[in-house]
């Protein structure tokens, strides 16, 4: 078992992410660390510089994350925890993947869709190819599996189909005249609950970092008083809490709100609302904010601490890049020989 994600340092690590893709991270590094699997986890920075950036920001925002996935506890003994600068072989490896990629499969990717806008002569060409760079993220380490949110499946699928053409395209053939894949085609790891959560303004959004307005989002490194007042002006409707499920259609902020706090507490949206069904808001959400908060503040105590040691950090990531290129080589050369070209 081979375990690859990713998270671009563009900001604050959020509910959503946290919820969506980190804690799932943990969980699995707790499981590989007994079954003898691996887990890889890197900030993409190289992904960062798809969209206009300020590069003193990129470089604290990266030095803040890996803090901030160490305090979700990442642990980078146990993990190999990196940042993609470090490793040129994503970069290598993305040039290899560009030949087999197709135009038409990029233009379907609705994130480049949603980014670029209406002004794609203007958006980069970094933001265009940005799925074939996560393609090579994770072929790279012939990752089996992927955690994430619902928002990156797309993605993950296209790495999926770049994977599957290569091999049909170029994996050599054994002694046997059985083709030797160069590639592992990896699966998407979506949590049940909590693959999307939505912003506090609006329930039809998914919580973002690059949402303007940061009343939208819990940062996990939010004071309890910053969640308390988020929670309190979050977005609802009137009406009190319905008793069942079905009560939450046509209900969006309602729902994120129920579905945040069943995750938290490892419930179901249907315990919670046996607690708080026929309930106001008024009630539910300082329930909710002191919830949000108990949570997260040892992650945030710790976020606090490791934030302040640079040199600790940089010494995380040190050690990450250096095991994650010397588990890309192997690859990126069958990746090479596959293709035909000369290397000495
Ligand atoms: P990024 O940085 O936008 O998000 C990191 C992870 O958080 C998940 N996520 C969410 N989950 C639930 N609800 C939300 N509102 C929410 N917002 C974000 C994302 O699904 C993701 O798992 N392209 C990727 C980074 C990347 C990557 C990779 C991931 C680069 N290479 C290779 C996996 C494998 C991204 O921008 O994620």
């Amino acid at each position: 078992m081979r375990i690859v994600s990713g998270i671009q340092p563009t900001g604050n690590l959020h509910l959503g992410n946290y919820l969506g893709a980190i804690r799932n991270w943990v969980k699995m590094q707790d499981d590989a660390t007994a079954t003898g699997g691996e887990c890889l986890y890197f900030l993409a920075d190289l992904h960062a510089i798809s969209m206009p950036h300020v590069p003193a920001e990129l470089a604290s925002n990266t030095r803040e994350m890996v803090a901030a996935l160490v305090a979700c506890g990442v642990d980078p003994d146990r993990s190999i925890l990196f940042n993609q600068a470090q490793v040129p072989q994503h970069t290598e490896l993305q040039w290899l993947l560009n030949g087999t990629a197709r135009m038409g499969w990029l233009n379907r990717m609705t994130q480049w869709k949603d980014k670029a806008g209406k002004n794609r002569e203007g958006a980069s060409v970094a933001l265009f190819t940005y799925p074939v760079l996560q393609a090579a993220d994770v072929l790279l380490y012939q990752a089996t599996h992927v955690p994430v949110g619902e928002d990156q499946k797309q993605h993950l699928e296209l790495a999926r189909d770049i994977a599957q053409k290569f091999n049909n395209d170029f994996a050599p053939k054994d002694g046997n005249g059985e083709e030797a894949p160069v590639f592992t085609l990896p699966d998407p790891i979506i949590p049940p609950e909590a693959a999307r959560i939505m912003s506090l303004r609006d329930g039809t959004a998914k919580m973002s970092k690059s949402d303007p307005s940061d009343m939208a989002r819990i940062n996990l490194t939010d004071d309890a008083d910053t969640i308390m007042k988020k929670i309190k002006k979050a977005k609802t409707d009137p009406e009190p809490l319905p008793s069942d499920k079905a009560g939450l259609a046509g209900r969006p902020e309602a729902a994120n709100l129920v579905g945040i706090y069943a995750v938290m507490t490892g419930g179901t949206v249907e315990s919670v609302l046996a607690e708080f069904g026929e309930e106001g808001f008024g009630k539910f959400k300082p329930a909710l904010g002191e919830l949000l908060v108990s949570k997260l503040a040892p992650i945030n105590d710790r976020f606090v601490e490791l934030r302040r040691d640079r040199a600790t950090l940089d010494a995380f990531l040190r050690q990450g890049a250096e095991k994650a290129r010397a588990l890309a080589v192997p690859t990126l050369n069958a990746a090479y020989d596959a293709l035909g070209l000369v290397r000495g």
